[in-house]
């Protein structure tokens, strides 16, 4: 063999972030900046732990994990989760030294615990219980009077506080701050006196405080609406995701004797990394709510009376016959299917494009963004939060989608990404932006195209990558704005990625799963004006509620007067549903299992842990049994075969089978093939000086379903109120708190005015869907913007 044939020596990659260390005498690999806690969570050595959380900054405050440590100068107690993994060192976290610094701290903490678990929410499911017994002495040498406290206080209309129990980790502050950026609990005093306090006469008002409850390792924290409900061991649980907005949090839905008792956040990395927003969280007592549909209802006379499914399912067939008898299958319209899962989208898809034979169908309440944004090149959440720059141009995030305003927060706030918002109200998102470019109504185009002018906008959106965040921010402004926003932005940011900040729980799914007209099909705002003209002889309302949704009240209230015959499938009676011919009762989030799409199209299951109210039924199963009765036949007879149905046949979704979605904890994410939209600019009116252009955005606690029959929300929603900025109302000539009279071409109203510097001059805002008068009186939905004049009595 000649030294050219010698086998040459194989390249070992060396890994410059590898770490190599030993923990409790077994030689691991780590990364360089792990933390000793998590590298020995991860080779499978748990060391006990209060006040460290992987996802919150470590602070060392309760020494619970101290542990041995030699870097080669002999073995010290030091706390795992403030030191970082170093070559060749050597943890021991059974060795005596270590077990009796924690038995110490066990001691300590105990010295002023109330040890009241029996009457505790935590009780069962409490670390500082569980630790106590794994790691604490057993016995205790301090024999002194414990802390008294008056217990409990509200720290807010959700959380309770019982101070002596606080073991003061700092989780619940540290969240608040960090995490949430809603700073508003934090310690106070000193030494033995130190408490979790609120600031005078602030409470705790953050849409995230449920999370301080999940977190809390004792029970200082509980969460009113959970308060004595259950003990863990009477649980039921089963992992789900949250429908109620379009992020797709993932959660643990538990129940008690058949009755929904609590959700609790799942660490997702994808998604939502553990976090809930309150409104996702709470609003589990609509389920549960007493005035639920539980049976079927067909309407005798001026009536609606309840009736067997066969009986409903029958009248709903001849409604649907004679519609087409009267006017042909075109003359049928069906809107809705966003509040479902996608395998009820898919079925009632199927139900009304084959069996039917309309194309008018449409899963959106003309309060939606448009669906060509779905085929833009699609950003996931986690691009979105590690993008170079993150252009904004939607509704406020933190109202509408909160769990994306805490993954943005935190990109923008830990520096990876600088925000470019564009507003035309300032939103929770504000305070972290490097830029908010203020606009009004109807001129996104403009201020976008503006940027190519900014040399430092310019030199921003070439450092990397750029993900826009686009949805409607205006009820009150044509919704094409939202496409002409992004085209423009496409334009000075070439190659970005969208994200569409959709709202509504399955919007996303029920579009991609055909609740979307088909050829010559028309969408809500079209279907509103036909039926208003008597050209659709049934309309179909699947969980859809337009007279408190669409923008356009007026409109809303002549489509409903307009159709002869309704149909409408849902878990109440709603003002959409009163007027109708049949009532099919639906079964709730919950009670029913399948799978949902987010706003980046990651499909995830959702469980069913309790029985469905009365005999209401899950939509799918509706749509097969009414296909049935017109001669069609879906094929399918349980959810399963329609998940699978869906990866057959629907474009993009093949990998979403039941077989992958069971071992795909964080869901598979499916793309379809929707067109993009294009620019469609059209010159709009310059605005009077005198008038204000109407901003209307949603808030998180608002008149819809899920909040206004879940009690422990329903007193949230703000209320309908005009809010100009400070100048303006100088301008009108009254005082914040005064009535006001609101013009525009449609109607007058009378509002109560607050003063607000988040509304851009100019322009004025109200929030939508909200307890008092409906802003929905003065828009139309057939104009661009919608201008109004204030007026002081
Ligand atoms: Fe920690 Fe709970 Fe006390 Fe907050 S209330 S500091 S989370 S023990
Ligand atoms: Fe390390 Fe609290 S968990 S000091």
């Amino acid at each position: 063999m000649t030294s050219t044939d010698a086998p040459s020596e194989p390249t070992v990659e060396v890994d410059p972030n590898a770490v190599r260390l030993t923990i409790n005498g077994r030689e691991v690999v780590a990364r360089k900046g792990d933390l000793v806690i998590a590298a020995a969570q991860r080779v499978g050595e748990y060391i006990p732990r209060f006040c460290y959380h992987e996802r919150m900054r470590p602070v060392g405050m309760c020494r619970m994990c101290l542990v041995d440590i030699d870097t080669g100068r002999g073995p010290g107690l030091q706390p795992s989760c403030m030191v970082t993994v170093a070559p060749d060192m050597v943890v021991d976290t059974h060795s005596g030294a270590t077990r009796r610094a924690q038995e110490g701290v066990i001691e300590m903490l105990l010295s002023q615990h109330p040890l009241d678990c029996p009457v505790c929410d935590k009780g069962g499911e409490c670390p500082l219980q569980d630790q106590a017994f794994t790691h604490g002495p057993g016995e205790s040498r301090y024999l002194e009077e414990k802390r008294h406290f008056e217990k409990p206080i509200a720290i807010s209309d959700l959380v309770l506080l019982d101070r002596e129990r606080c073991v003061l980790c700092d989780r619940c502050t540290r969240f608040a701050d960090e995490v949430a950026g809603d700073a508003l609990i934090h310690f106070s005093s000193r030494g033995n006196n130190t408490q979790i306090t609120t600031f005078p006469d602030e409470p705790f008002a953050s849409y995230f405080s449920g999370n301080t409850v999940q977190i809390c390792p004792v029970g200082a924290l509980t969460s009113k609406p959970y308060r004595f409900k259950a003990r863990p061991w009477d649980l039921e649980q089963a992992e789900s995701t949250c429908t109620t907005c379009a992020v797709g949090c993932r959660t643990v839905v538990q129940s008690s004797r058949n009755v929904l008792v609590r959700y609790l956040g799942v660490d997702s990395d994808p998604v939502n990394w553990g976090w809930l927003c309150d409104r996702g969280r709470y609003n589990l007592e609509w389920v549960n709510n007493e005035e639920r549909l539980t049976a079927p209802l067909v309407r005798v006379g001026e009536e609606l009376q309840p009736t067997s499914w066969n009986a409903a399912l029958t009248r709903a067939a001849e409604l649907i016959n004679e519609a087409k008898a009267a006017g042909g299958p075109e003359s049928i319209a069906v809107l809705g299917g966003a509040r479902g899962t996608n395998e009820d989208a898919y079925a009632w898809a199927r139900l009304a494009h084959d069996v039917i034979g309309t194309p008018h169908v449409y899963a959106q309440m003309g309060d939606g963004s448009p669906i060509d944004l779905l085929g833009f090149d699609r950003a996931t959440i986690d691009e979105a939060a590690n993008a170079s720059t993150i252009i904004l141009m939607a509704p406020d995030i933190k109202e509408e989608l909160p769990v994306l305003y805490l993954r943005l927060r935190d990109a923008a706030e830990k520096r990876r990404s600088r925000i470019i918002e564009f507003a035309q109200k300032r939103t929770g998102l504000s305070g972290v932006a490097w830029k908010t470019i203020e606009y009004q109504a109807g001129g996104i185009t403009d201020a976008v195209a503006a940027c190519s002018d900014d040399p430092e906008i310019v030199r921003q959106l070439a450092t990397g990558s750029v993900v826009i965040v686009a949805g409607r921010a205006n009820l009150a402004e044509h919704p094409r704005e939202v496409g002409n926003g992004v085209v423009a932005a496409l334009r000075v940011a070439a190659g970005a990625k969208v994200l569409p900040a959709f709202r509504r729980g399955n919007v996303v799914g029920a579009i991609e799963m055909g609740m979307r007209p088909g050829a010559g099909g028309m969408k809500s705002l079209a279907i509103a004006e036909a039926a208003a003209a008597g050209r659709i002889e049934c309309l179909i309302l699947l969980g859809a509620d337009p007279l408190a949704d669409f923008p356009d009240s007026d409109l809303a209230r002549r489509m409903i007067a307009g159709a002869p015959r309704i149909i409408s499938i849902d878990t109440f009676l709603t003002k959409s549903s009163a007027p109708a011919d049949v009532v099919l009762a639906a079964a709730a989030y919950g009670e029913k299992s399948g799978t949902t799409t987010n706003i980046e199209g990651r499909v995830t299951t959702l469980s069913a842990t309790v029985t469905p109210r009365g005999t209401s039924r899950a939509d799918w199963m509706i749509a097969t049994e009414l296909a049935d009765l017109l001669g069609g036949d879906l094929g399918v007879s349980s959810v399963d075969e329609v998940t699978d149905q869906i990866a057959a046949h629907v474009p993009g979704f093949s990998a979403a089978t039941t077989a992958a979605l069971r071992s795909a904890r964080d869901g598979i994410v499916c793309i379809g093939a929707l067109p993009a939209a294009t620019a469609d600019v059209r010159p709009i009116d310059a605005r009077n000086s005198y008038d204000y252009r109407l901003v209307v955005s949603r808030k998180l606690y608002d008149n819809a379903v899920g909040t206004a029959m879940s009690p422990s929300l329903a007193h949230l929603a703000p209320g309908s109120r005009l809010h100009l900025h400070p100048l303006d109302l100088e301008r009108v000539g009254c005082a914040s708190g005064a009535d006001v009279k609101v013009t525009s071409k449609r109607a007058s109203m009378v509002f109560t005015v607050v003063a607000d510097d988040t509304v851009v001059r100019g322009s004025a805002w109200i929030p939508f869907n909200q307890p008092g008068p409906s802003i929905g009186e003065l828009i139309d939905s057939a104009d661009v913007v919608t201008d109004v004049r204030v007026e002081s009595f």
